[in-house]
């Protein structure tokens, strides 16, 4: 580990005009410099970085961060490389703590797990090109299927040798441990005590991580029979977590990058296909569903997917499953289907390269489109089954969280479906509110305010609405305050006593839901007991990137985050915040002081509506009377504090 003194002189020498100024070309507009985001493609600047806050933020694409940050993001870098990165670009020497017997040992165990796969890779490779059983077995079969000798060595493929033993004698003789070889999977212990190696007479695909060392082993029996599995794995280790892996990633990643798409496919058969096609921006999930893990690596790269089908019956089926994660993550999405019982791989090898880019050009078609073609086929003219259709698709587009893309499908669909754009928003509204009050059940939360109406446009349809719950605004309208106004001090109080002490004591009896808010106000309140006030820093460079999110969020957001007050103000009242910290911290204060008790006014009645006992009823009244009185003191005190 790196010593927390040389983070923090990192940190405090890795001035973020200068580290985000050696990948993007900066110009000073007004307060802050702008330009090209490089994390989205845009033609027009929305990209900013505050020399004050030591922060970036792109308000086109929401990414933002610091120094670290911006690192780790522009070089897929983890946190520690990010780290030395900067250590060197500044010239500072890095000094590492001293591990802890156990530390030490997980980390020596992990490395030993690596060196043991990694040299299974070795042996596996050399078995293929080296050995007489290697050549006429493998190697033929992988060229029979067509594959070139240089897509061979870029996969470093293998193959395992018929007889039991043969990878485990072979790890004996070179020095490793029984221990290690078991962990990985390598060799399977028997009852008796006696071992066996898991991979034999197969055609080995090593899986790497993103630095390529290899994690683990797909093998592929070379028989026909129905008996034997056609693909036996690596099992789970503490190095191969199957969730977190996209096979073909490590080669794939600059190509993902470059064409800004990816390409999803089933089969690793696939990927060196595709690769061998010259389309390199390929990765597989081997098989099986996508995991959450899986999207939000490939995210890290592009926001494009397309997802690469046979075209038979379960291919469409299975295309139409397994995207939500896709789409919810915020990735556009498109499908393409090859014909007759294709695969990507077996397409290329028939047609040729030409064909097959020539093919994925023309066919991929937006995931949301597709569906609706797909199931419209399948509905035919029944009317009740095209009802159907029309929930199935709305229910994908509620997926979407950008509320104007959704809005473009709400537009194209509505011309498929033969359906009134307005009667879809509704359906997607609806949907959309069914969801957010599921979540917010999820927390606990009762529904304290009646369902906003979906707003309207000019002409009267309603817009889609991207709801974000309103106790989440309260909370990190608080946490905004505090950031931007914490130490400045309150001039209205004897001694000018900071703005956040003064925030918080107020609050001490409001609970925080969200998670990220309550460890801000927890930092808070221990620095306050120390008599100190924490830096931005300790928010923005935050481990836990919940919390270093929200900080960046809001940080960067100048305007108060209510849409329900002032709506109509909104500017002036931005514009003279500072200068009324007073009416801001108290309006601030009450505002969410009010909503909670809602909540719990809420909360009683329905207990009251639910109680047979008199005694208990007798109480929560006179509770429920006491939160009324509350609520009208704080209605009150709201109605003292002038917006201007
Ligand atoms: P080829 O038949 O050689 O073209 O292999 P493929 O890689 O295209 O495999 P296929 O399309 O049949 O299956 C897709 C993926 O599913 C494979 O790459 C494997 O990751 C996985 N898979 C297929 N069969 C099995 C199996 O029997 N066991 C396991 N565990 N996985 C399998
Ligand atoms: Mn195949």
């Amino acid at each position: 580990m790196i010593k927390q003194e040389t983070v923090d002189k990192i940190l405090d020498a890795a001035r973020v005009e200068e580290v985000v100024g050696d990948f993007v070309n900066l110009k000073k507009r007004g307060t802050s410099l702008t330009g090209l985001c490089p994390f989205h493609n845009e033609k027009t600047p929305s990209f900013h970085v505050s020399v004050s806050k030591g922060i970036y933020k792109c308000f086109g694409c929401g990414a933002g961060g610091d120094s670290v940050r911006f690192v780790m993001e522009h070089e897929k870098y983890s946190y520690p490389e990010a780290l030395r990165y900067l250590a060197g670009k500044y010239h500072i020497e890095i000094e590492e703590t001293e591990r802890t017997p156990e530390q030490a040992a997980a980390q020596d165990r992990r490395e030993s797990l690596f060196i043991v796969t990694n040299w299974a890779g070795k042996f596996f490779k050399e078995t293929l090109w080296d050995t007489e059983e290697g050549r006429t077995i493998g190697l033929n079969y992988f060229r029979e299927r067509g594959y070139r000798d240089d897509i061979i060595q870029k996969f470093e493929l293998g193959y395992s040798p018929e007889g039991w033993t043969a990878l485990y004698d072979r790890a004996k003789a070179d020095g490793h441990k029984d221990e290690f070889l078991e962990a990985t999977g390598l060799i399977i212990r028997k009852d008796d005590g006696g071992v066996y190696d898991r991979f034999r007479g197969r055609v080995m695909f090593p899986i790497h991580n993103l630095t390529g060392r290899i994690l683990g082993f797909g093998g592929r029996t070379l028989k026909t029979d129905k008996k034997t599995p056609k693909y036996v794995n690596s099992p789970e280790s503490e190095v191969y977590h199957k969730s977190d892996v996209l096979y073909g990633l490590y080669q794939a990643k600059k190509p993902i990058l470059d064409a800004d798409n990816c390409y999803l496919v089933e089969g690793y058969a696939d990927v060196l296909s595709m690769h061998q096609a010259g389309v390199e921006n390929v990765v597989s999930s081997s098989g099986t569903s996508l995991t959450s893990g899986q999207v939000r690596l490939i995210s890290r790269y592009t926001k494009n997917v397309t997802i690469l089908y046979d075209g038979d019956e379960a291919g469409i089926k299975a295309s139409l499953r397994g995207t939500d994660m896709l789409l919810e993550e915020g990735l556009n999405v498109k499908v393409l289907l090859f014909p007759d019982g294709n695969d990507p791989d077996s397409y290329v090898q028939k047609f040729g390269s030409t064909a097959f880019k020539a093919y994925i050009a023309e066919h991929q078609q937006d995931f949301i489109f597709y569906k609706t073609h797909v199931l419209l086929r399948d509905a035919g003219n029944d009317p009740v089954k095209r009802a159907g259709v029309i929930h199935e698709v709305v229910e994908s587009i509620a997926l979407i969280p950008d509320a104007i893309k959704a809005s473009v499908f709400v537009r194209e669909c509505s011309v498929l479906l033969d359906i009134e754009e307005r009667l879809l928003i509704a359906e997607l509204n609806k949907l959309r509110i069914g969801r957010a009050k599921k979540a917010d059940r999820k927390m606990e939360q009762p529904q304290a305010q009646p369902q906003e109406e979906a707003p309207a446009d000019n002409q009267g349809t309603p817009v889609p609405v991207a709801r974000v719950s309103s106790d989440l605004l309260h909370e990190r309208e608080i946490i905004r305050i505090l950031l931007h106004y914490g130490s400045k001090p309150a001039t209205w109080e004897e001694g000018d006593i900071p703005i956040a002490p003064l925030l918080l004591s107020g609050l001490s009896d409001v609970s925080f839901d969200d998670s990220a808010c309550l460890a801000i106000i927890d930092i808070y309140r221990e620095y306050i007991d120390r008599g100190e006030l924490p830096e931005e820093r300790v928010f923005i460079a935050h481990r836990d990137r919940t919390i270093s999110d929200l900080a960046i969020d809001l940080l960067a957001t100048k305007y108060s985050l209510s849409p329900n007050w002032n709506d109509e103000k909104r500017k002036i009242y931005v514009s003279h915040e500072s200068e009324r910290l007073e009416d801001l911290l108290y309006g601030a204060i009450y505002r969410i002081k009010k909503r909670k008790v809602e909540q719990q006014i809420v909360k009683i009645r329905e207990a009251i509506k639910e109680e047979t006992d008199a005694a208990n009823m007798e109480i929560m009244l006179a509770n429920y009377q006491r939160l009324k009185d509350v609520s009208k003191v704080i209605a009150e005190k709201l109605g003292t504090i002038v917006v201007k």
